[in-house]
């Protein structure tokens, strides 16, 4: 079992949870993420390690309430147990001084940005940060990226706040003001990753994006996770979730990801967690 130890809300549909698990607190690195489990017959569903305290025994995730586990995760208080938290899993982000590293976030994507952000900044690499929300009160983590990066860019695709447009048009013009980019990173919607790496491409700058197929067993035995990559067939959840954006076959990502779109709707309609 494993307690939550604090719950908070950072936006309608985003909460950020620490959650007791000593022994995923000593071993993760950037770019893993966990399996939970909120109940025994419950689903499995893959979140992002966003942070964790070796001293305190704790990590920490960030996610957005999208479907059934996810209403339940979110109805869950402090001081209530998870059935199961599994980790760390997956490959961690390949890290190294890459000279000027761009890191774009959007959505609660940006959740899965920051500790990428962090740990890039530990290596020693001079980091730029795009963070991009459709409008300002749903952008997260903007006091903590900007704490952990040389330069921060903030979009909305409103104008509500910051930059009036996407963080594409941000990268674009980023690149187009002569700043040297070493390395991007792009985490976010499918949509968004697809367009930032043909923004990248023309400029043979190499573009990590963070991948987020349908897992189930998370450990490389179902197959669920496959995804394209450079014309070969890779489970995301062993072989990545990180991958050169400039490689993976997103159409065929988005496709798969609607791929129990009705069975996920009369979950959702079915979920009693909030009663
Ligand atoms: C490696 C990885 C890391 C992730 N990190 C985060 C994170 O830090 N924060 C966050 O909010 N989300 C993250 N996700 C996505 C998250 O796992 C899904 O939103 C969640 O599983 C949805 O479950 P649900 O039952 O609430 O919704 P469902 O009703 O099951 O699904 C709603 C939508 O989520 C997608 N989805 C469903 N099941 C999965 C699954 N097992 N894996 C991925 N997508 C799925 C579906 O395409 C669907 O459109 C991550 C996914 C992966 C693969
Ligand atoms: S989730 Fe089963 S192989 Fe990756």
């Amino acid at each position: 079992m494993n307690r939550i130890v604090k719950k908070t809300q950072l936006s309608e549909n985003v909460f950020r949870m620490t959650i007791n698990a000593p022994q995923i607190a000593e071993k993760r690195e950037a770019g893993q993420f966990v399996v939970i489990m909120t109940e025994e017959k419950g689903e499995r569903i893959p979140l992002t390690i966003v942070d964790s305290d070796r001293d305190e025994g704790t990590v920490t995730i960030i996610f957005q309430v999208v479907g059934k586990t996810t209403m339940c995760l979110a109805a869950m208080k402090k001081g209530e147990d998870l059935f199961a938290v599994l980790g760390p899993l997956g490959m961690p982000t390949e890290m190294e001084d890459f000279g000027t590293s761009v890191v774009v976030g959007g959505g609660v994507g940006i959740g899965v940005a920051y500790p990428i952000i962090k740990a890039l900044k530990e290596a020693g690499n001079k980091v730029i940060a795009i963070i991009g929300a459709r409008t300002k009160d749903i952008l997260i983590l903007e006091d903590e990226i900007r704490e952990v990066c040389d330069r921060l860019i903030v979009s909305t695709d409103d104008g509500s706040y910051g930059v009036h447009g996407f963080v594409t048009d941000v990268l674009k013009d980023l690149i187009d003001s002569g700043e040297t980019i070493n390395r991007a990173f792009a985490i976010g919607p499918v949509p968004m990753m697809k367009f930032l790496c043909e923004v990248t491409r023309p400029y043979n700058i190499k573009t990590i994006v963070s991948l987020n197929p349908i897992m189930v067993d998370a450990t490389g035995m179902c197959g669920a996770c496959r995804v394209s990559v450079g014309g070969k067939t890779k489970f995301a959840c062993v072989d990545g979730p990180e991958f050169n954006g400039h490689d993976v076959d997103f159409n065929l990502l988005m496709n798969r990801l609607r791929m129990y779109n009705v069975e996920e709707e009369e979950a959702r309609k079915g979920c009693k967690c909030h009663e």
